[in-house]
């Protein structure tokens, strides 16, 4: 299968790539971001906790989390193999509330509600190859493609320049993107 075989080749680059590159691209994004007009209008803004090998998401967190932010930050949490998404309040909060899980993403352990109300802005969302259509390939458990099909909020993806691809092969389950932004 096509999509299982690009996730390979993904997950091997991703894996080539230097710390230092991935930092770099890291950093990039979040000064794009931050320069975007969705980005500055978004109030509630949902963003991952990135893992070794992943494109890193400490830069967005920086600025997400900056006491001077007027932005809230959610994060997402799988139960019952359905995500949701949970208030972040801080650094600390990060800290001292969350713990990995079974893929090593943290997440938090106090029972926190996911607010179902949740009314997101801006979804940033993960993927291991991105094309210039703004589809996406995620991790092939098809979380974010449930999720969106449920929210009305902007989307943006985000991705190393080699992880843009000429065709991400698609279904008519897969939702697209509204942006992608690359490092
Ligand atoms: N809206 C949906 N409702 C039910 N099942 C879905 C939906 N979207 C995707 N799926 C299923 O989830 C599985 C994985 O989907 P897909 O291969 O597109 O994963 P992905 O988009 O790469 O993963 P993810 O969204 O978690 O990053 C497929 O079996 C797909 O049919
Ligand atoms: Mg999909």
């Amino acid at each position: 299968m096509l999509k299982k075989y690009i996730r390979q080749q993904m997950n091997i680059l991703l894996r080539s790539i230097p710390d230092a590159d991935l930092q770099r691209q890291g950093s990039s994004v979040a000064v794009k971001l931050r320069q975007h007009k969705w980005f500055q209008q978004s109030q509630r803004v949902a963003i991952y906790l990135s893992i070794p090998h992943e494109f890193p998401t400490v830069e967005i967190l920086k600025v997400l989390l900056h006491p001077t932010s007027n932005k809230e930050c959610f994060v997402p949490v799988i139960t019952n193999d359905q995500m949701k998404m949970v208030l972040l309040k801080s650094w600390e909060d990060l800290r001292y509330n969350f713990k990995p899980n079974k893929w090593g993403i943290l997440e938090p352990v106090d029972g926190r509600r996911p607010d179902s109300e949740t009314d997101l802005d801006l979804i940033i969302c993960p993927g291991l190859a991105f094309d210039c259509h703004n589809n996406r390939l995620g991790r092939g458990k098809g979380y974010y493609d449930r999720y969106l099909t449920d929210v009305s909020c902007k989307t943006v993806g985000i991705c190393l320049k080699e992880q843009m691809i000429a065709s991400v092969p698609v279904d008519s389950r897969d939702v697209k993107m509204d942006c992608v932004i690359t490092g």
